[in-house]
């Protein structure tokens, strides 16, 4: 076989390679997934267990999941996957207490007072935070809360509750549980541009008033060959203001069909998100969005874009697997 042959045959097992989970340990950091609790069986499972070290749950903690008619919950998935992670010496992600999106109708729908919302918030969070408390390590309470500009995101909570409900958010999330570390998390926000600088002042303000904000969650749904150059300095600022770093749903979508070209792109471009991370000391943990193209919702979002996780949809690990193991260590 020639050199490039090589390098774009994909092998058919990795069972001899370093799992993933113990490269990102070696550097002091944890390496994640999000994952569907209901394929945690076979292969599936195999993997999510063997070669990371936190689980994110794709949508099975979100307000639309847990409790989609008023006062009646359903947590089988979220303790699916808390079960699994404490099994398998994993941390949780837990992922997400407010957001605009994928909340119940009764809700969205609801005519509410501003006192009414605020309390409806509260309870969500004590409730949620609360029974997970002690088994989660890191929360996105809040998520998305920016536009691209950088001014608010003009959501249900921000029209009912003003731009205090990010403050509110997190005060209640602590008090349900002490120990969590508190995120918030956006997209677009990886590089420096309008949108990070206002996170980066809402941050470095809620610091300065004693608000239990401990970390900075940038997403990293990127498009294939544009991994912001600034990224590595994006981190280190937010470091600079005292909170943890965390890349939480990193995909690296491409136009399909892939083809070697743009595999061997990708690879760079996850390696060079890792390698962002590995450099900056408070950047804790690179959390994939998926880790398999079978699971990810890349091609039901963004139409003829796909191939955007580490493995093919048979569960091979792709080009990008490697640069993932090659900017570990
Ligand atoms: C996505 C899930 O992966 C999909 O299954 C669901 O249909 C929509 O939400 N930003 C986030 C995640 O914070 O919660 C989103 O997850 C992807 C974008």
């Amino acid at each position: 076989m020639t050199g490039a042959a090589l390098l774009f045959t994909a092998p058919a097992a990795h069972a001899a390679d370093t799992p993933l989970r113990d490269l990102a340990a070696a550097k002091g950091k944890l390496i994640g997934t999000a994952v569907t609790g209901s394929k945690l069986t076979g292969t599936y499972g195999d993997i999510a267990g063997a070669q990371f070290s936190s689980l994110t749950p794709g949508n099975a903690m979100k307000w639309g999941t847990v409790e989609p008619t008023r006062g009646s919950f359903d947590w089988t998935e979220a303790d699916q996957i808390v079960a699994f992670a404490q099994a398998h010496h994993q941390q949780v992600r837990g992922h997400t207490l407010v957001w605009y999106s994928q909340n119940p109708s009764w809700l969205t729908n609801g005519s509410w007072t501003s006192a009414q919302l605020g309390s409806l918030l509260q309870n969500h969070i004590s409730t949620e935070v609360g029974r997970y408390k002690g088994r989660i390590a890191a929360w996105d309470v809040v998520n998305e809360p920016f536009n691209d500009d950088g001014s608010y995101r003009s959501t249900l909570w921000y029209k009912g509750l003003g731009s205090g409900y990010i403050a509110s958010a997190l005060t209640w999330a602590h008090a349900a549980d002490p120990n969590a570390r508190l995120y918030i998390n956006d997209y677009n926000a990886e590089g420096v541009n309008a949108k990070s600088d206002a996170l980066y002042n809402l941050v470095k303000s809620l610091k300065a008033r004693g608000v239990p904000i401990g970390g900075v969650g940038l997403q990293a749904h990127l498009i294939l060959g544009q991994v912001p150059s600034t990224l590595r300095q994006n981190i280190q600022r937010f470091a600079g203001l005292g909170v943890d770093v965390a890349i939480t749903e990193l995909d690296v979508r491409m136009q399909l069909p892939a083809d070697r070209t743009k595999l061997a792109q990708q690879k760079a471009d996850f390696a060079s998100v890792v390698a962002a991370c590995t450099a900056v000391a408070r950047c804790v943990n690179v959390t994939v969005w998926g880790f398999t193209d079978a699971d990810s919702w890349v091609p039901g979002t963004f139409p003829g874009y796909g191939a955007a996780t580490p493995y093919d949809e048979n569960y091979r690990p792709k080009p990008a697997y490697y640069g993932i193991a090659q900017a570990l260590g």
